[in-house]
């Protein structure tokens, strides 16, 4: 099951169908993160939502009925022209464009939109609302990286929506060209890519409080149901289900200042819950000058070197304690040592001639391993571990 929710995901991308609606549940518990940290991080701030139809977006939705306890001064949401997303299959006029004077059907199809809230009440019912949002089309298609749309988020203070799956490495570019405060969901392996791991390590960009254990939940058009497999899209909550799903931001939470509580190395060797630790202490990787911590609960807190930790690790990152410094990718190329061709011999004892074991922390074994795939370079074995995190505690000066 695990297996298809993740090819799911990803056939999504390949597909470019992006059309994927966060619950108002998910977009709450993260911006709640944010509010308790800071109670005025929206205050008096233009918030941008460009990937967001009030009719669809959970987004537009949630920041009109926060407009005033939020105490923001502008909101601004965008829509993408319904021809664009998946040959508009899934298009239905929204109201705010069908009851409106300013309908236009021959500009309906292949125009974005654009809502806008402001703090004056425009129906006069006393509060300001999704009612008091005004609208009007878009000259182009709504794109995000349109003209038009880039002049909104230069006016705009924050950006927050669920990005297109398929353009999510382009959209955090244009959030860093924009300069702008952001949070936004994405996939949780986007930390390994080389256009995110450096903002990662620079503190440009950070995991949210994110999906409880990455589980995301989203509304998709009714037209889109029959794409899924068996038990990927639940007929009671009309949602589907992808793993490995998070938020990600430059706004300060909590969490991202609690430290990690931690056991010294001798302890870790002595009580760790976890086989590959306990009674072995920490292996040290062939290929780079740092240790392999499989866990991030078994990261020694006294420990001064460089060690390798799993990318979950980000979800418990604390700036204050631990200093992000690499990852063990070849483009990083933070490699000590370079391996010739390699025989990789796979758990059903298949050899084949490969270069992989040069993009991954390798450990040096002290002969073959039955039924597991390791690595053959001269004589010598070898097992690769997933890509690491390489860490450092945090010199307080
Ligand atoms: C994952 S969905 C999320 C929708 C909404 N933000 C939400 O979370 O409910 C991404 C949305 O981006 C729109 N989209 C796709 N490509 C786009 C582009 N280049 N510019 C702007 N929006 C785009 C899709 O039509 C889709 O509605």
């Amino acid at each position: 099951m695990t297996k298809t929710k993740n090819a799911n995901l990803s056939a999504a991308k390949k597909a470019k169908n992006d059309e994927f609606y966060t619950r108002w549940v998910d977009i709450e518990r993260e911006m709640n993160a944010y509010l308790e940290y800071d109670p005025d991080v929206f205050r008096g701030k233009t918030i941008l939502l460009p990937c967001d139809d009030p009719e669809w977006s959970n987004f537009t939705k949630f920041f009109a009925l926060h407009f005033q306890d939020y105490g923001l001064k502008k909101l601004i949401s965008t829509s993408y022209a319904p021809s664009r997303n998946g040959g508009g299959i899934f298009y239905t006029p929204t109201p705010f464009e069908t009851k409106s004077p300013d309908y236009d059907k021959s500009k309906s199809m292949g125009r974005g939109r654009v809502f806008v809230l402001e703090e004056s009440d425009m129906n006069a019912d006393g509060v300001i609302n999704i009612d008091d949002l005004k609208w009007s089309y878009l000259d182009g298609d709504g794109d995000f990286r349109s003209k038009e749309v880039i002049a909104l988020r230069n006016e705009s203070d924050i950006v927050i929506t669920n990005p297109p799956f398929s353009l999510f490495r382009e959209f955090i570019a244009w959030l860093i060209d924009g300069d702008v405060k952001f949070s936004v969901i994405g996939s949780g392996s986007a930390p390994t890519t080389k256009e995110i791991f450096p903002l990662i390590k620079n503190n440009k960009l950070w995991v949210g409080k994110g999906f409880h254990q990455g589980d995301a939940y989203f509304q998709i058009p009714d037209a889109a149901r029959t794409s899924y497999a068996d038990g990927v899209f639940d007929e009671d909550t009309r949602t589907v289900h992808f793993r490995n799903i998070t938020w990600f931001t430059n706004i300060e939470h909590g969490r991202r200042h609690e430290p990690l509580q931690l056991m010294t190395a001798e302890d870790n060797k002595k009580f760790s819950k976890h086989k590959e630790v306990c009674n072995i202490g920490y292996l040290k990787y062939d290929n780079y000058d740092a240790i392999e911590v499989p866990y991030t609960d078994a990261i020694p807190s006294d420990w001064e070197g460089v060690m390798g930790v799993p990318f979950s690790y980000l979800n418990k990152h604390n700036p204050d304690q631990f200093e992000i410094i690499g990852i063990t990718k070849t483009w990083f190329g933070a490699a000590i040592k370079t391996y010739p061709q390699q025989i990789q011999v796979s758990a059903s004892g298949r050899r084949t001639k490969v270069g992989k074991l040069n993009d991954g922390a390798v450990i040096k074994i002290a002969k073959a391993m039955v039924g597991k795939t390791y690595y053959e370079v001269n004589g010598e074995f070898f097992i690769q571990t997933y890509p690491r995190v390489l860490i450092k505690k945090k010199v307080i000066s």
